[in-house]
């Protein structure tokens, strides 16, 4: 088949056929989430070269690492406009919020993903509350304080246990949830006397505790139509039976079972579109990824959050379920054509599991040398998060180290396909949980 249509033409970037050239990609970031899309978008028919910046060891077998930190917007652009990049699709947050695609476009570079204005609707946290407001997206009631004292008099707004989070981009360590006054006023002071996250903590959100289930939709959206992809589930403490600190993600299955039809509608209905409209209405230029994190409530879903980015390690367990070659998604994104591109899934249970280092999410060793990694079975995926090449041989380099990925026609054969296969590979201080997927 020969696929031929436009690559967009929007602000004065040349005219562009899928079909005629083969693209050279560029995937900013070097997790298992990159790993992944580098491995998906691998088998695009529309893709000649794959550059990763910064990659991994994983990411170094199917494509070629450049030694460009995910966040120096600048070299990214040089190296892309020098290499001559048709597509650049980006991981991470850090560089979105800094403004990367906006840089891109203004050196006439194909990216994808939200504008610097959009990224807001991630980089502060008050930003995305002010936003659901004012579209009347169902979220948490809160307050938007900017000293300690305003802090302490808007705590007696709230009933405990409540939530306190800093406003800007904390890594995912910037939010507390309060059990006490004291807790709560202790929270504030680490947030804006010690200033525990700099910058990110100028401002804080004071946040209505949501009781519920937790889950979370991936979209694609461009600037006329937001389409969610299938459903996952993520499990965020470090142990067994949703115990011990947050973590990044211990690990992912899909399809989400807690995610039924019923909720998808409603979803769609008074979250998605009005988020939608809302991005319309302020003008944003949104053509990417929107991942919403939602709490089902008594009342209905209620959005905790927007991340304008895919999700790790959600999207270790969606993308294998894409049929769509995923290169001419993001093009039709590109032209504000999504509504019109027909995106097939297909019904495989799919499971990750993570392999972190013993300490995660504290202090934990790295250099531990891995083995194994080649002796899982043929149709298991492994994608490095926290990996290193040491001595020509791999080491763990991170919290998160390897998600061990199996795809097959029921949750419960993904699940012990997952698990033997986790056996296989070997490190010193290994540690991941026994449960993913078998609530
Ligand atoms: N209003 C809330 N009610 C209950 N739990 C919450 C609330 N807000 C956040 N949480 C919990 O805290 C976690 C982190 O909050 P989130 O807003 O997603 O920030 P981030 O991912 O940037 O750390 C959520 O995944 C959820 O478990
Ligand atoms: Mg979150």
């Amino acid at each position: 088949m020969t696929v031929y249509f436009e690559f967009y033409k929007c602000r004065g970037i040349d005219y562009f056929k899928i079909g005629d050239d083969f693209l050279k990609i560029l995937v900013v970031g070097s997790g298992g989430r990159e790993h992944t899309l580098v491995w998906k978008l691998a088998q695009s028919s529309h893709v000649d070269e794959i550059y990763c910046a910064p990659g991994n060891p994983g990411i170094a077998e199917i494509a070629t690492c450049v030694d460009i930190n995910a966040e120096n917007v600048a070299e990214l652009v040089e190296f892309s406009r020098e290499m001559k990049i048709d597509l650049t699709i980006v991981g991470p947050e850090v560089p979105l919020v800094l403004g990367i695609v906006d840089a891109f476009r203004d050196a006439k570079l194909r990216i994808i993903g939200p504008t610097k204005q959009a990224a807001e609707l991630e980089g502060s946290k008050s930003y995305s509350k002010h936003f659901m407001n004012k579209y009347n997206i169902p979220t948490a009631k809160f307050d938007e304080i900017n000293t300690l004292e305003k802090g302490k008099i808007a705590l007696g707004n709230y009933s405990y246990p409540v939530v306190i989070k800093a406003d800007g981009l904390a890594a995912g360590k910037g939010v507390f949830i309060c059990n006490s006054l004291s807790e709560a006023e202790a929270s504030l002071e680490t947030i804006m006397k010690d200033n525990a996250f700099g910058d990110a903590g100028s401002k804080v959100v004071i946040e209505e505790f949501l009781e519920g289930i937790e889950t979370s939709v991936l979209c694609f959206i461009d600037n006329n139509s937001i389409i969610p992809m299938v459903s996952s589930q993520d499990h965020k403490r470090i142990l067994d039976g949703d115990k011990g600190p947050n973590t990044g993600g211990m690990g992912t299955y899909s399809p989400n079972y807690v995610y039924t039809k019923e909720i998808e509608r409603q979803v769609e209905r008074e979250i998605l579109l009005p988020t939608l409209n809302g991005i319309k209405s302020e003008g944003m230029d949104y053509r990417g990824i929107i991942f919403i994190g939602l709490m089902i409530t008594k009342e209905g879903p209620k959005v905790l959050e927007y991340n304008v980015r895919l999700g790790d390690p959600e999207t270790q367990v969606v993308l294998p379920r894409l049929e769509t070659d995923l290169v001419e998604i993001f093009n039709a994104m590109l032209e504000n054509k999504l509504s019109k591109t027909k995106i097939d899934w297909n019904n495989k249970a799919v499971v990750c599991v993570v392999l972190a280092s013993k300490g995660y999410p504290e202090k934990y060793e790295k250099g531990k040398v891995i083995e194994g990694i080649k002796n899982v079975d043929d149709d298991i995926l492994v994608f490095h998060s926290g990996t290193a090449m040491k001595e020509g041989k791999i080491v763990t380099n991170g919290g998160r180290v390897l998600g061990v990925t199996a795809r097959a026609n029921t949750l419960k054969e993904a699940i012990s396909k997952a698990y033997r296969n986790v056996e296989k590979v070997k490190f010193e201080g290994k540690v991941f949980r026994t449960d993913i997927a078998k609530k």
